[in-house]
């Protein structure tokens, strides 16, 4: 699984720790470092850059951090075939991959402590999408997705 992480200026500490934290784990995640390259950018950019990325399939997940994780939870989804959900608890980070298949996390370090935030994404990386009854929901997401990107198509 091809894994990689970003942040805006409010997110840089937790997105560091995490890092380390997969790092230690084995887990290869690839760090987009933004900011690094453009010191003036905010979370619309970040995670516009990281989702772009997802949607070109260059990678399969992504994990974004702000303040919040909301507006870069917003800005991902603006991404077409891109899904993505906050996660400040361990059972919401299950469902957004078993439930919802979305293919990014996002979090808020001045929501979540970097403990907890280790935990969350542990438990994301462990989980899959279950399909099922979860199945016809998701297809029904892209469908009217795709009616909402491309109106002149039938749904
Ligand atoms: C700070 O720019 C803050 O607005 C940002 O990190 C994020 O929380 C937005 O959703």
């Amino acid at each position: 699984m091809r894994i990689v992480i970003d942040a805006d200026d409010a997110g840089l500490q937790l997105k560091h720790d995490l890092v380390d934290h997969l790092e230690t784990l084995g887990v290869e995640v690839i760090d987009l470092n933004y900011l690094g390259k453009t010191p003036d950018a905010s979370y619309p950019e970040i995670g516009y850059n990281l989702a772009v990325r997802i949607k070109d399939q260059e990678y399969d997940r992504g994990i974004l951090i702000c303040g919040t994780g909301l507006g870069m939870a917003m800005i991902a989804n603006k991404v077409e075939t891109v899904y993505a959900g906050p996660c400040h608890d361990v059972y919401s980070a299950e469902r957004l991959r078993k439930s919802n298949n979305a293919q990014v996390i996002t979090m808020g370090a001045r929501v979540v402590g970097v403990e907890l935030a280790k935990t969350i994404v542990d438990a994301w990386l462990e989980a899959e999408f279950q399909g099922g009854s979860s199945k016809p929901k998701v297809e029904t997401m892209h469908n009217l997705e795709n009616q909402s990107f491309h109106p002149e198509t039938e749904l």
